[in-house]
């Protein structure tokens, strides 16, 4: 039976949507069927990035019953995806996505989520339709508190959060440290993504950033999708004997622990 992970955070352009692509890639690399699901119903672009332009079933036509699942789901080669209308009906029940998902998991190992910033019924169907919850972040002060406000609202709704995706990090001194977002928010990062231009370019190119944007970043998404389905990941053999004379980064202690406790 597969898992249904949403990809939240109330706060616009921190990377949910390029989240949800590469870590879609990261998971069918370790062999698991994915199917990514446009779910930010009222500025949907998960199809833009990924070349589907104007579909003529969504998940938008699937929730006013006027197409069947099957139809909207469209084979992208190594994954699927379930795109959504930018010009969509506003009067949907968007809470009918946690039915229309279930039954996808007898057919995918994960389905992943992909939300509004917004905090609305949209996000609140997202959380009810997941089994566990990513929130993405980014190392500065204005997002820092968005972040503690959409961790505490999750917690209200009782819906399990793996972690946090850190973005967007420059690795400068004036970025908050993964440390001081630990702290105030008190939910371990399970991931850090650096600043790539890489995935803008890949944007423009309509391909996954997955693919194209630097090895640390591909790794990191690797590691975190290994993560979340039990596997363990291998670094590379020189990376692995060079981590020797390092103390192992917080967010990889993060992830041991989590795999620890969720399968072990
Ligand atoms: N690690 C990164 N390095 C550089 N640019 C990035 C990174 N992650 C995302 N971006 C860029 O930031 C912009 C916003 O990313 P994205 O659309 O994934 O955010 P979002 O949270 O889904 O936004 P929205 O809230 O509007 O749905 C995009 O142009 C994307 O290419
Ligand atoms: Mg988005």
């Amino acid at each position: 039976m597969g898992r249904s992970i949403g990809v939240l955070s109330l706060k616009g352009g921190v990377g949910k949507t390029s989240s949800v692509i590469a870590l879609g890639y990261a998971f069918s690399e370790l062999g698991k069927k994915v199917l990514l699901v446009d779910a930010n119903f009222s500025a949907p672009n998960l199809g833009l990035h990924l070349n589907v332009l104007d579909p003529d079933h969504t998940l938008h036509s699937v929730l006013e019953s006027s197409s069947n699942l099957s139809d909207a789901i469209y084979p992208l080669g190594q994954l699927d995806l379930l795109p959504a209308s930018i010009f969509g009906r506003r009067d949907l029940n968007y809470f009918k996505l946690r039915d229309k998902i279930k039954p996808l998991k007898r057919k995918y190992d994960v389905i992943l989520l992909d939300s509004s910033p917004a905090l609305n019924e949209e996000t609140f169907a997202v959380m009810k339709a997941s089994d566990e919850l990513l929130i993405v972040t980014t190392p500065d002060l204005p997002t820092l508190g968005i972040t503690l406000k959409a961790v505490r609202l999750v917690k209200r709704v009782g819906i399990p959060v793996a972690g946090l995706i850190l973005n967007k990090v420059h690795k400068k001194d004036f970025e908050l440290s993964l440390e001081e977002i630990e702290e105030v928010v008190e939910v371990p990062v399970m991931a850090v993504i650096p600043h790539d231009v890489r995935v803008l370019k890949s944007l423009s190119e309509f391909s996954s950033p997955f693919e194209k944007a630097s090895s640390k970043l591909k790794e990191e998404y690797m590691k975190l999708a290994a993560m979340l389905v039990g596997h363990k990941y291998e670094s590379p053999k020189f990376k692995r004997m060079l981590s020797r004379f390092f103390r192992p980064q917080k967010q990889e202690i993060n992830r041991t622990v989590y795999y620890e406790r969720v399968f072990k």
